[in-house]
């Protein structure tokens, strides 16, 4: 059989021309680019993902009649096929379930957690010092992961196509091989040295011992009989033969991981955090994600603050993002971590109550030191906490034809995870265990510090930043929304957001406009380069920030519904994705 290769369906329309596919990528070397792109158009329903190959498999189950957990499901395992160094079955993440009949969301976590023998030292040397190589690279790096059980879980509950069936389309990708991207091919370049520490990564991506060139055919044997295994009996992969190779793996290699950690591995439905922003309800992950609190209490210190008045992108409105930017990530560090094991302040962080209190603190004029924006107490939050709230990672976005939808994001946390492909199964597996503060005030892999909240105990989730949102307008769904990005997840959906319900963009430009980022410590403002002019970039530094010029960050996604009922949908361009719609 032929490798598959990017294929446009007569009976969709996408979003974006071919030349654009695989000349942009995430991460550090992409071009940010002042330019829009046209978003994908349909009345009917509407798949967007990282990859080509993982919208169509999206868009293959909703023509089979599908649903939205149909589509996500097959979107989501394909990309553990053509995108392996963003996410996987190695991995972990979060999904948001909006039904459009009830109007209710649902949350699933199917996050990694810490192996049973982690513990508080685990990453410390015989001085105490933290060696952060450790839970980067390498197998002792690797989180129980969670992607089987929480798609077989969400597809359980929601899907109605047959199991096997959302199965098929990664395994036939995984089996009859696919045409490598450029954004792949400079993947597995810029990582080929991790991956050549292990044998079995080496294998996949470095045959004859040379990174795998865009252009050239990538066949996974391993993953496909995997997948296979996992289309027949999921469980195999916490009880089976996948859970025996994996501990097998992990037992020879120093690794943390046995039978009985994969066994004991449970997603956990959750309520949703929720809350109002103007007329719209803003429900997202609530942790041991970081990602729902902060947006709301970001959007909760925005306030009343006539941003569509000021002009997109006024000055006035960049320092303001970037000064609610610090108070919520200064309060990250201190307050977020594992519910189940700390107790968050959540109520408080996202009392509309708390937000004007902090306001008052931000100067219009001046950009306000780290040292200066200071974590709430915990005496302070206790004040605010009688509110009852309404109720390298991918991310996923689909509508089905009932107006149901699916926000999922989800990951192996850095670029090929811990660079570890577990012997026989294909799997990459995750170094979400890095998410973890792993010594008080040691930054992780996207420089956010943490204490005692997030520090590594048995069984224990990583606390993230990962945001699949859904918003609402009188219950029925108004967009849907999502980005990779590590720290930078937040402060994108927050811009995305803001982008289509205060300055009223549609999917494209909302996910094309450029960005600005800020997360208290390092005390950098990050803008996008060539995204901003001279004029909003003196008028920023004049107010103290202390830019730096980045190319683009994130590769977000998105659904809008239009005032006409229409889907919008567009992926980002800054990676090679593709938003889809059905006619
Ligand atoms: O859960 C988190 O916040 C991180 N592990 C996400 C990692 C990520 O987005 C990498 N993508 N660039």
């Amino acid at each position: 059989m032929p490798p598959l290769l990017f294929r446009c369906s007569p009976l969709s329309r996408l979003s974006r021309s071919a030349s654009v596919i695989g000349l942009l990528v995430f991460g550090s070397v992409t071009p940010a680019v002042a330019a829009f792109i046209q978003p994908a158009r349909s009345d009917r329903d509407m798949v967007v993902s990282a990859h080509p190959l993982a919208t169509a498999a999206g868009s293959a189950m909703l023509r089979q009649g599908g649903n939205a957990v149909d589509g996500a499901v097959a979107t989501a395992l394909a990309i553990a096929v053509v995108e392996p160094f963003s996410a996987g079955l190695g991995g972990g993440g979060f999904a948001l379930w909006h039904e459009s009949e009830s109007g209710e969301v649902t949350a699933l976590d199917f996050r990694e957690r810490a192996p049973a023998t982690a513990g508080r030292d685990l990453y410390l040397n015989a001085a105490g010092e933290p060696q952060s190589q450790l839970s980067r690279n390498g197998h002792l790096a690797v989180g129980v992961p969670g992607t089987v059980a929480g798609l077989y879980a969400l597809h359980q509950r929601y899907g109605e196509l047959p199991w096997a069936r959302v199965v098929q389309p990664s395994r036939v990708m995984a089996s009859q091989g696919f045409v490598v991207s450029d954004l792949l091919a400079s993947e597995i370049a810029g990582n080929a040295e991790r991956l050549a520490q292990n044998l079995a990564a080496a294998a996949v991506f470095l045959p004859d011992g040379k990174p795998l060139q865009a252009g050239e055919v990538l066949r996974q044997s391993d993953l496909a009989q995997t997948l296979g295994q996992i289309a027949v009996e999921p469980q195999d992969f916490y009880e089976g033969e996948i859970a025996k190779a994996i501990a097998a793996d992990m037992q020879a290699n120093g690794g943390l991981i046995t039978q009985a950690d994969l066994k004991a591995y449970q997603p956990i439905w959750r309520d949703p955090i929720c809350g109002p922003f103007r007329q719209y309800e803003i429900c997202s992950m609530p942790p041991p994600s970081s990602g729902g609190v902060h947006l709301l209490q970001m959007l909760n210190l925005i306030g009343d603050t006539d941003l569509a008045a000021q002009g997109w992108h006024h000055p006035n409105g960049l320092h303001l993002l970037a000064e609610v930017m610090k108070i919520a990530y200064a309060d990250r560090a201190e307050h977020l971590g594992d519910p189940d094991f700390v107790e968050v302040p959540i109520a408080a962080l996202v009392n509309p109550a708390y937000a004007d209190a902090r306001r008052q603190e931000i100067e219009p004029q001046r950009a306000r030191s780290a040292e200066e924006v200071k974590a709430s107490d915990t005496e302070t939050l206790e004040r605010y906490r009688n509110f009852k709230e309404s109720n390298d990672t991918t991310h996923l976005t689909v509508v089905d034809r009932d107006r149901n939808a699916v926000s999922m994001t989800y990951t192996i946390n850095g670029r090929f995870g811990a660079g570890v492909v577990a012997a026989g199964t294909g799997i990459v597996l995750n170094n979400e265990m890095d998410d973890f503060a792993i010594a008080p005030d040691t930054p992780n892999l996207f420089g956010l510090v943490g204490g005692e909240a997030n520090s590594v105990a048995p069984g224990k989730t990583p606390l993230s930043s990962m945001t699949p949102t859904i918003v609402l307008e009188d219950s029925q769904l108004r967009m849907a929304v999502g980005s990779p990005g590590g720290s930078t997840i937040i402060t994108t959906v927050l811009q995305i957001i803001l982008n289509v319900l205060v300055h009223d963009m549609d999917a494209g430009a909302a996910v094309s406009a450029p960005r600005i980022h800020h997360q208290w410590l390092p005390e950098t403002l990050r803008i996008e380069q060539y995204g901003f002019d001279r004029l909003t970039v003196d008028a920023l530094e004049a107010r103290g920030h202390q830019l730096q010029f980045r190319r683009g960050w994130g590769n977000a996604n998105a659904i809008v519904v239009g005032p006409n009922g229409e889907l919008t949908g567009a992926a980002d361009l800054r990676g090679e994705g593709i938003a889809q719609g059905g006619r």
